[in-house]
């Protein structure tokens, strides 16, 4: 039985409400970023959500201070350590005028160092109009997101960020951190170099104009535009990419915290078994780069792009393909039927991806990974490394790590 509901939310009826409040995240925002001492991945200028809305939690500063956005009682409060408080009517006021406001306040109490201006200074000058029961009800949503996201970060043993609603983007989300970095990325820059997964949630924005939830990958492994998708759940691919839910068709379902949360967990799966199988390809090409018995297969010139051959290395059959300018190896027999793969072909998908086709029953395998399409439970193929010397194609007869089918959703269960 879900705990939380989540209120309808009419994309034209929030917009006023939505805009003016991202104003005055942005101008709290100003105020932490300016006091809080670095934090990776940026979640020192991050809010919290608390009971009512969004808070700065406590900023220590010359005085101690802490800014609410009150959206049950629509007021910006401010409290300082020596007891001084600021309720601050919403009415729609311009950020700006906030921002002045709490400045004012906080340096009247002791505040001599005003805060960096930031992108709260340059937003809407004039008044909105503000519904405070729209802000009420936007205080529930992201009440009852946080609640979804509690309950599937307490499940994940790896590093998590905080839940956090960031000012600039206006979304509430929540990091996965699997603890890898990328290859050919400065390690020391973790923005660039960490591994992660995201999952969000944002009241529209100007690539989609409505409520909705996200989840991405960086770096996005390319299986995963080709998972499974529940009803309800598609793949973004403009402007950004990622897999998104719209809040309108979520709030249709019988449990949307728990249609959430089996998303949520279905994919950070799906991307932490990836991480894992980089990390074992890694140390498996490492071990057989040391102690390799390469045998001479073919001419450089006798496999033309985009095709593809039986061979043979040492006592091993092979199908070695060539393509976009690539030469791989992989075990010649077929896993369903033992089907030659070496006299098969290369398709092209729907998505311009290349397949080898078992000549078979048609079965498809990536050359490059060894795996089938997406989604498929069947077990991917061995690949074998490759060397192009100046007398020839050599392939090796030790085989490369396997990839493993990313694991299959789980939607049928509901
Ligand atoms: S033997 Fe390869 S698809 Fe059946």
């Amino acid at each position: 039985m879900t705990r939380q509901t989540f209120p309808e939310l009419q994309p034209d009826a929030i917009r006023a409400t939505r805009d003016a409040l991202h104003g005055y995240a942005l101008a709290m925002g100003d105020f932490i970023s300016t006091f809080r001492p670095r934090r990776k991945h940026w979640w020192q200028n991050s809010l919290r959500p608390c009971l009512d809305g969004l808070t700065t939690g406590p900023v220590y500063a010359q005085i101690d201070f802490e800014l609410e956005l009150n959206l049950r009682h629509s007021e910006l409060r401010v409290r300082v350590d020596n007891g001084a408080q600021l309720y601050e009517p919403l009415r729609g006021q311009p950020a700006r005028e906030m921002t002045i406001r709490i400045a004012h306040f906080l340096s009247e109490n002791g505040l001599t160092r005003p805060p960096n201006l930031g992108d709260a200074a340059k937003r809407i000058e004039s008044t909105t109009e503000y519904s405070a029961s729209v802000a009420n009800d936007l205080a529930s949503t992201w009440r009852a997101v946080s609640a979804a996201l509690e309950t599937f970060r307490a499940g994940i043993p790896e590093e998590t960020s905080p839940i956090q609603l960031w000012p600039h983007h206006f979304d509430l989300a929540m990091m996965w951190l699997p603890g890898e970095t990328i290859n050919g990325k400065d390690p020391a820059n973790e923005e660039t170099a960490d591994k992660q997964m995201s999952f969000g949630f944002t009241l529209g924005d100007g690539t989609i104009g409505e409520p909705y939830f996200y989840i991405t990958a960086y770096p996005q492994p390319a299986a995963f535009e080709k998972l499974k998708l529940p009803a309800g759940t598609i793949w973004h691919t403009a402007g950004f990419s990622g897999a998104v839910v719209k809040y309108g068709s979520l709030i249709m379902e019988a449990d949307p915290e728990a249609y959430l949360v089996d998303l949520w967990n279905d994919l950070l799966r799906a991307g932490r078994q990836y991480a894992e199988q980089e990390s074992l390809r890694k140390s498996a090409m490492n071990n057989n780069e040391r102690k390799l018995d390469w045998h001479r297969v073919a001419d450089i010139d006798e496999l033309p792009e985009g095709r593809v051959k039986t061979v043979t290395a040492g006592t091993l059959s092979m199908a070695l393909t060539h393509i976009d300018g690539q030469f791989t190896a992989m075990d010649n027999k077929c896993p369903h039927q033992g089907g030659p793969l070496g006299e098969g072909s290369i398709e092209i998908g729907g998505d311009g991806q290349c397949w080898l086709r078992c000549p078979w029953h048609g079965w498809d395998f990536d050359p490059k990974t060894g795996l089938p399409p997406g989604g498929h439970e069947d077990t991917g193929q061995t690949l074998y490394p490759v060397e192009v010397r100046s007398d020839g194609i050599y392939v090796a007869s030790k085989p490369k790590h396997r990839m493993q089918p990313l694991l299959p959703m789980s939607w049928q269960r509901r």
